[in-house]
């Protein structure tokens, strides 16, 4: 069988086909590596946006748990004595944002209105909100106590040392913002 002989201009246009095909594909490939060196450091930076949700100045606390989660507390409606949990408005994601609020007495100073991490120093369970009989902050876990008349100090327990302070303010409709950074690293060292 004799080969098939094809006439030059057609074996010339098949080249030029071939070349033209080759072409789209590589400018296709450079539109799509140009596209990409744009689009992953965007997609980078919103994954880190999305994931820095640690509780900063000026956050509104609300309440962590029960029938009012996620409602800004009135500083006014917590009892001398006790204590309520809350976490920064929208982050409560990360465990250590959880924040104890202590009123120790009357007003909306310092003296009147503590606030401490709620994460254990011990192994970083989240503390109780009530307080036990003698004032103190108990972890359930192992039963460390911390003093929030005195800084969190540790009465008791294998925790060791004292829950970090919050700094919190109290807006004139009672709401509770945080008003500065923890005091030291939150959580077990
Ligand atoms: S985790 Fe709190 S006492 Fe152990």
């Amino acid at each position: 069988m004799q080969p098939v002989i094809e006439p030059i201009e057609f074996v010339e246009q098949r080249r030029a086909f071939s070349r033209r095909r080759a072409l789209k594909w590589v400018i296709r490939a450079a539109y799509g590596t140009f596209a990409l060196a744009f689009a992953l450091p965007a997609l980078a930076i919103r994954t880190l946006t999305q994931e820095s949700k640690e509780i900063a100045e000026g956050d509104l606390l609300v309440a962590a748990a029960g029938a009012t989660a996620g409602q800004p507390l009135n500083a006014a409606d917590i009892p001398v004595g006790t204590g309520v949990q809350v976490v920064p408005e929208g982050k409560a994601d990360d465990t250590n944002n959880n924040v104890v609020i202590v009123r120790l007495a009357e007003g909306t100073g310092e003296d009147a209105l503590v606030a401490y991490s709620a994460v254990c120093t011990h192994l970083g369970c989240i503390v109780y909100a009530d307080l036990d009989e003698n004032g103190n902050i108990r972890c359930p876990c192992h039963l460390s106590q911390f003093n929030p008349r005195e800084d969190a100090d540790v009465v008791g327990g294998p925790a060791p040392r004292a829950l970090p302070s919050l700094p919190i303010a109290v807006g004139g409709n009672g709401q509770i913002t945080v008003a500065g950074t923890f005091s030291a690293p939150v959580g077990p060292d």
